[in-house]
């Protein structure tokens, strides 16, 4: 009998490894004949360790399973438990994953993410056939006509990026995966690497044939060593079957794929960092232009996407650009992996298409907040993110309704705050964020963020706060219009989201108040 246990990062930190163990000692002592297979997670958190048993109706989960409910469910008849209290039935059939439309994740928490085999089985590499089979600008054109858009944060259609990498002349040109996942909140492109690394590997592979790259490098943040140590191994197999390598599935093309470790900063995922980083200096932003697409790494014209970007690609040429764009809304096609989590009773990862509000993620699949409190604001996009108001949550996710509010999706991490909550706590957050996280190559940057803090502090002391407030204010335009990169220009986003939705908190008598 197979069993799958999660060997995701987040599985183990919640005891996945000692479940494993336990299972398979318990079953030795047993007699009972079972093999474990370690998979990635599916995404449902709160479930974690969540254990599946292969049965010829669909795998059976149980969860969440501490070590020590091992025994217990061994003695309650485990692998066919029927009447444990952690039996949940078909893993297919848990709401939280039935009702997600599994277009990037589909395989993730299904297949063992060091089986090429596996993930072959379940339908990879028909994207990468499918795009050996076509001309490279007709592969461009299939993600114009997807309408996917960069997943990092900014949105940018990611067929009009590789477009300008093929036009651009050049004796070589490079393929980098950013997935320097700092945004508080956000771990899709982690799970990702750790569940379907494959599914990397060929949108990469894809990209390559696309623009006339051969060489592919993944930046991962070093705090990921799992995901790490998933990626070195896919790329390792991936190489031994001859997916990667100088002859491509046989094709003669050829693709080489490299993993580098982070260097530990904030800003090393803006992409001209990322590309200094690559190139083994210091991690300081580059003005642009030029941008990557004609300069990139070591000069030559570089794609650079998110992990989640490359991994969409797949799909769009399997199952062509129609069948992506029919997921979302508006100009936002496709689905988007959203990560619920902070204060929420149900976290983890939801992918759905474009249009779902808010309140669907956070009330539907979130269970509403862990404390039971009400919610009072939400952090969407990472730490550069506003705090979307509770009465604004049925507003849908969608590039452009987010922005016309003054909001954004970004790598789409929700982080839930219920009313405990010191809105003015989080402004000093946000530049106190920004003076640790600056490159410091900008002014409006280095200085206006350490400025931010100590007037910040000020207010928070109750000193002189209409002053003050207006001097944020004005630092919040200064730090907007001349800052460098995202990173200074966007601090003052949960800044002013904070001031205008949560004045009061401002208020330092009246926030007392409220607190006792
Ligand atoms: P941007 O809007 O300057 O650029 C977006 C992308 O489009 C870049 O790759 C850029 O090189 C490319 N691009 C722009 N014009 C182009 C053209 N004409 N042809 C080809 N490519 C072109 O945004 P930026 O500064 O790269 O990213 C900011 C975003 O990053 C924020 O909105 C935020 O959501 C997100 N972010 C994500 C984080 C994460 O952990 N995923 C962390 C921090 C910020
Ligand atoms: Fe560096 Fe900040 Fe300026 Fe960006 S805005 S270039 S992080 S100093």
């Amino acid at each position: 009998i197979r069993i799958f246990v999660p060997k995701d990062a987040a599985a183990r930190s919640v005891g996945a490894d000692d479940v494993a163990a336990r299972i398979m000692a318990e079953a030795e002592a047993r007699s009972i004949e079972v093999s474990v297979v370690r998979t990635g997670t599916r995404g449902a958190l709160f479930l974690e360790p969540l254990v599946e048993v292969e049965t010829s109706a669909g795998r059976i989960g149980y969860g969440p399973v501490d070590p020590d409910d091992v025994t217990g469910l061994f003695d309650a008849g485990f692998p066919s438990a029927d009447g444990h209290p952690l039996h949940l039935g078909p893993v297919d059939a848990i709401p939280y994953l039935a009702r997600q439309t599994r277009v990037t994740f589909a395989r993730c928490g299904v297949i063992d993410p060091a089986s090429v085999a596996d993930y072959r089985a379940q339908g990879g590499f028909r994207g990468l056939e499918a795009a050996l089979a076509k001309p490279a600008a007709d592969i461009v054109e299939d993600v114009v006509a997807s309408g996917l858009r960069g997943r990092g944060g900014a949105g940018f259609p990611t067929g009009i990026k590789w477009r300008t990498v093929a036009a651009a002349e050049a004796d070589e040109k490079y393929i980098c995966c950013n997935a320097d996942e700092g945004d508080s909140g956000t771990f899709a492109d982690r799970i990702l690497m750790e569940g379907d690394p494959f599914l990397l590997i060929e949108g990469m592979t894809i990209a390559g044939l696309a623009v006339g790259a051969c060489t592919g490098y993944v930046y991962i943040r070093s705090e990921y060593p799992d995901a790490i140590a998933a990626m070195k191994t896919a790329i390792a197999a991936c190489e031994a079957d001859g997916t990667l390598g100088d002859d491509i599935l046989g094709s003669g093309r050829s693709f080489r794929l490299h993993v580098r470790v982070g260097a530990g900063a904030y800003i090393c995922g803006e992409e001209s960092a990322m590309l200094d980083s690559l190139e083994g200096k210091r991690g300081i932003v580059r003005a642009k232009p030029p941008i990557p697409a004609i300069a990139g790494l070591f000069g030559k014209p570089t794609v650079v996407n998110n992990v989640l970007s490359f991994a969409a690609v797949p799909s769009i040429l399997a199952d062509g650009p129609e069948a992506y764009a029919a997921h979302g809304m508006g100009k936002s096609r496709g689905t988007m992996p959203f990560q619920i989590a902070g204060n929420i009773a149900r976290g983890g990862l939801v992918e759905l298409g474009f249009g779902v509000t808010l309140r669907e993620l956070i009330e539907d699949f979130g269970g509403g907040t862990h404390s039971g409190r009400p919610v009072r604001a939400v952090q969407v996009g990472g730490p550069l993110g506003a705090y979307v108001p509770a009465d604004r949550l049925d507003l849908p996710m969608d590039y452009e309704a987010f922005a016309e509010a003054g909001f954004m999706v970004g790598h789409g991490g929700i982080v839930v705050f219920d009313d405990t909550v010191d809105m003015a706590r989080q402004a000093r957050f946000a530049f106190a964020f920004c003076a640790i996280e600056s490159c410091g190559k900008c002014t409006p940057c280095r200085v206006g963020a350490v400025r931010g803090r100590e007037t910040m502090d000020r207010i928070l002391a109750g000193e002189d706060v209409a002053t003050n407030v207006a001097l944020v204010e004005d630092l919040c335009t200064l730090m907007t219009d001349a800052s460098l990169c995202a990173m200074g220009g966007l601090t003052p986003m949960p800044v002013k989201s904070a001031l205008t939705y949560f004045p009061e908190d401002f208020d330092r008598a009246h926030a007392r108040e409220a607190a006792e």
